[in-house]
């Protein structure tokens, strides 16, 4: 059993960048497929041995914890009409893990956000998994984050390798070695110039699995970047103490908080999806044909 029982998920952003969507429901609500985005979020810790976890909420985040709890009256329901597999289904999503939802009063940053879960933590490691990435990789690299942090006692954060004008939207990691997809973090600085940034390593996507001296660290942070608590500082901070290790994320990665990126999740989890993937697949080569994308066709549109 992993030794990381407990992951907290920071959700009391605004979501700005996904409006109007957003105005009247979390983003973390909104529909990949099938399913709400943080079901996908929650699943993938559930897949690394996660059994407890606490969700950092808002005011109008209150479907997050409607969609995790029963609803007797639409369970009623199915069961009388005999639609097992809807029943099934509404049911397992309450009892995927045991959820605490406690709300961060201002949103004054992800640092202050995960400062917020120090009573719910304890004395013990935990992982922090970021609802706005969506991976599809059944918990490999969380495991392989929580495998490393019990080897190292580190905190341990995930990275990717990314172009130099992608790679300044994130914390850049400078490193001092890398072995078997683990970097050894010399340096780590958020959102720099593009003239500092020291590598293509960035803090993406948003996985972390922390000591939990990383408390202290966040609470000795002072406001950073756009006046927030920034969790990059408090882990920069950490490099003295406990060290700080990156392990790469070779998988695919959807930052569901952004409109085109959530496109293109929505197109690709479709695709490979049981149940509709092969309908899916017939509709959107009719679309490609029809929009004449690619090689594949004539836009119809042209033919006038
Ligand atoms: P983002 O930077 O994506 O901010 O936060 P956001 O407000 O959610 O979205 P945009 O940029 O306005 O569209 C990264 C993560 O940190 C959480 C967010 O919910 C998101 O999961 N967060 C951020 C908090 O929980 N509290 C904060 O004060 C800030």
């Amino acid at each position: 059993m992993s030794h990381v029982r407990k992951a907290v998920i920071p959700a009391a952003g605004l979501g700005t960048r996904f409006l109007p969507a957003t105005k009247a429901i979390p983003k973390e609500m909104l529909p990949i497929v099938d399913r709400p985005a943080i079901q996908y979020v929650i699943e993938e810790a559930v897949s690394a041995g996660i059994e407890d976890i606490l969700v950092i909420t808002a005011p109008s985040k209150k479907p997050l914890e409607d969609h995790f709890d029963r609803n007797f009256e639409l369970e009623a329901l199915l069961e009388s009409r005999g639609k097992t597999a809807g029943l099934d289904q509404v049911k397992a999503i309450a009892s995927m893990a045991k959820m605490h939802f406690t709300r961060q009063g201002q949103p004054l940053g992800l640092g202050h956000a995960i400062g917020m879960a120090r009573c719910y933590v304890g004395d013990e490691p935990f992982a922090v998994l970021l609802p706005d990435d969506i991976l599809t990789d059944n918990g490999e690299l969380l495991s392989r984050m929580i495998s490393t942090q019990a080897s190292t006692g580190s905190v341990v954060v995930a990275a990717g390798h990314y172009p130099l004008e992608d790679v300044i939207s994130y914390g850049v990691i400078d490193p001092i070695s890398i072995a078997d997809d683990v970097i050894d973090v010399a340096s780590i600085v958020e959102k720099p110039a593009l003239e500092d940034a020291t590598s293509n390593y960035g803090l993406a996507p948003g996985r972390y699995v922390f000591p939990p001296s990383i408390f202290d660290a966040i609470d000795a942070t002072t406001p950073g970047v756009g006046g927030e608590i920034q969790i990059t500082d408090a882990i920069a901070a950490m490099i003295a103490s406990t060290g700080v290790r990156a392990v790469l994320n070779h998988n695919n990665r959807y930052d569901a908080g952004q409109k085109l990126d959530w496109l293109r999740a929505t197109v690709e989890i479709a695709l490979g999806h049981d149940e509709l993937g092969p309908g899916f697949r017939e509709l959107l080569t009719d679309i490609v044909a029809k929009h004449g994308i690619g090689a594949a066709g004539t836009p119809s549109t042209e033919i006038a």
